[in-house]
């Protein structure tokens, strides 16, 4: 039985105990994969010591699993946080040197309280855009203390380690309603929550790292912040398999809903409104994007994919519909229609029923209940 025929006959749609990994929820993410999707596609079109290429990064689950099976993972996203989580997600740091965080977490908790008792002079507010209407201004002095301290730590790994910790706290505590609504919502936030938050947070984080860094272990990775439609991201053929999920048309404003995590962490949150394949906050406009201006992109990414890939190598990409200004929009057919103008051949397509208790949907994409695994064959 050829490998493809093998997964042919997988059950996409996983039980839940599958999909449930600890490295997974090291940071949100909208609409990250599920890890056994590219867990499967790794195992059976690629080996040990080959290298994964993923074009839409995210927080790197396919590098992750990559990395677990003895892969080499590069990637790249035109979201700063996105390649900061992956490289952090897939650098091991020994129980040893995570343990020396306690006494980051000992030094913030102490500053904190000076603060409340009145010991410590005022605190010099970051210069962020409307930082006031989003956050809570004992919310901010905690984070500026926190981050402070961050910036102390000489070791970049542990230092990284800790702001992605950080940038994952930061929507709980801010106003705005959720991952994936970019709206002001009241909130009860008291005196030393953001701290507790951070330190719960770090802790988590230690026990994921400490679970899986012997593993990671397995693999190198390079991540690139870069836009997938522009060429030469990676040399040519340095690359066995790409596994993605691209973004959506319509679905999600990526630029909104980590404006405020990328600013906290001095990230370019213009950078990515710019470059973002997809953002509803461009789809929803009068005379804004429709289908073909994606079909655009993603001819673009599978012609430069097509040259990191070697020949005869498979493109997995992940995709549900739309709706665009009202029409469902089959994506997986534009995938389709765009690789035809490229070196890829189709080759075959899984239906996958989703889990909609679990996934972070955003309600403005529609009532999608499947996603379409499509792939190709690099024919070059
Ligand atoms: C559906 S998410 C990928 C999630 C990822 N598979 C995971 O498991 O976390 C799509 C990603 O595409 C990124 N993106 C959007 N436009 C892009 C572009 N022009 N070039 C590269 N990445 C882009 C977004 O920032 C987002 O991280």
């Amino acid at each position: 039985m050829t490998e493809i025929a093998i997964l042919e006959k997988i059950d996409w749609d996983f039980v839940e105990a599958e999909t449930n990994t600890a490295t997974n929820t090291f940071h949100p993410y909208p609409a990250k994969f599920i890890p056994p999707i590219p867990k499967h596609f790794i195992e059976h079109l690629s080996e040990p010591g080959d290298t994964v290429y993923e074009p839409f990064l995210g927080s790197g689950t396919t590098a992750v699993e990559a990395n677990i099976l003895g892969r080499n993972a590069i990637g790249n996203d035109v979201n700063e946080l996105a390649v900061l989580i992956s490289k952090v997600k897939t650098t091991p740091i020994s129980m040893q040197r995570l343990r020396t965080l306690d006494s980051l977490l000992n030094k913030t908790y102490n500053k904190i309280y000076l603060l409340y008792s009145g010991k410590k002079n005022g605190i010099a507010k970051p210069d962020i855009i409307n930082l006031d209407l989003w956050f809570k201004d004992f919310v901010i002095n905690e984070l500026v203390i926190i981050k402070e301290e961050i910036e102390e730590l000489t070791d970049k790994n542990l230092r990284d380690f800790c702001l992605v910790a950080l940038s994952g706290i930061i929507i709980n505590v801010s106003n705005q309603d959720s991952d994936t609504r970019y709206v002001r919502v009241p909130k009860n936030i008291n005196h030393f929550d953001t701290y507790d938050r951070f330190s719960k947070q770090i802790n988590k984080l230690i026990k994921i790292m400490s679970a899986s860094y012997k593993q990671l272990a397995n693999g190198f990775s390079e991540f690139k912040v870069a836009d997938t439609r522009i060429e030469g991201i990676f040399p040519e053929n340095s690359a066995n398999l790409a596994v993605t999920s691209p973004p959506y048309p319509n679905a999600y404003d990526y630029h909104l809903y980590h404006k405020y995590r990328l600013f906290w962490l001095g990230m370019n949150q213009y950078q990515l409104r710019k470059s973002e394949i997809g953002a509803h906050a461009d789809y929803s406009r009068k005379n804004g994007p429709n289908e073909f201006d994606f079909m655009e992109d993603m001819e673009k990414c599978f012609l430069n994919t097509s040259k990191i890939l070697k020949p005869c190598s498979y493109f997995v990409l992940v995709i549900g519909d739309s709706i665009l200004k009202g029409r469902n929009i089959h994506n997986n057919e534009i995938l389709k229609e765009a690789a035809k103008n490229t070196p890829f051949k189709f080759v075959t397509e899984f239906t996958r029923n989703l889990n909609l208790r679990k996934k972070s949907f955003n309600p403005k994409i529609g009532n999608i209940k499947t996603e379409k695994i499509v792939v190709f064959e690099n024919l070059k």
